[in-house]
């Protein structure tokens, strides 16, 4: 399974490279907004720290307005992914990019319909949002199911990059159903190192260490 950061701060993204855990990045609008500088300079610094997949979002809708953001995100970096809503104006466009051999990511996708269609549209990833999905008392990890084993009935070749994840329990369970990555913020990729039972039992190395008066 490979992880993405769902995040704009280059800080952030620098210290996840240092453990393999950044085979990727999602941005979105409100990521950027939160980082509070300018677009094109997030977006070149992350280019050039990620080899790996970036996904840049367009910001508006129809398709004449999105094809011209398109090209111009393409030509920031060669590993800049399309970032289209999943609309039928953003499938067109997907469409017409992965004809081109330009990678998409269709966003915003809360059912198996919509990934059905982005797959049809040859999306290269499909970014179902689990937590959105969750605060819709819907499960969101059963929508990563249902497009799994229907990518697979049909040999689909769209990623399924499951986002929108808000909690560990999300990641062990994308692992579970199959998702083939998954896109947190930093702040969940680290506490998925956390356990209590870990930290009780550090504890008791370390003082039993200190009892023994040895040195490493
Ligand atoms: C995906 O690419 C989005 O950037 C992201 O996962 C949205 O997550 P949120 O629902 O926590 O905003």
């Amino acid at each position: 399974m490979k992880f993405f950061a769902d995040t704009a701060s280059v800080k952030k993204i620098a210290e996840l490279k240092t453990i393999n855990l950044v085979n990727g990045v999602t941005t979105n609008p409100s990521l950027i907004l939160k980082e509070g500088k300018d677009f094109h300079k997030i977006a070149r610094e992350i280019c050039s720290l990620v080899s790996g997949p970036v996904s840049l979002e367009v910001s508006s809708t129809s398709i004449k307005e999105m094809r011209v953001e398109a090209n111009k995100l393409i030509e920031i970096s060669d590993n800049v992914v399309v970032k289209l809503p999943l609309t039928w104006d953003g499938l067109k466009l997907c469409r017409e990019l992965s004809d081109k051999g330009i990678k998409v990511n269709m966003t915003l996708c809360f059912t198996l319909n919509q990934a059905l269609l982005a797959a049809k549209a040859g999306s290269h990833f499909v970014s179902p949002f689990v937590g959105r999905l969750d605060d819709s008392n819907i499960d969101g990890i059963e929508l990563i199911k249902k497009i799994r084993i229907t990518y697979d009935n049909y040999q689909f070749n769209t990623k399924i990059l499951a986002a929108s994840i808000r909690s560990q329990e999300h990641i062990e369970r994308c692992a579970l159903v199959g998702a083939d990555a998954i896109t947190a913020p930093p702040e969940i990729l680290h506490v998925m190192a956390d356990h209590p039972l870990t930290e009780k039992g550090l504890a008791k190395f370390l003082e039993d260490w200190a009892k023994s008066n040895q040195k490493i």
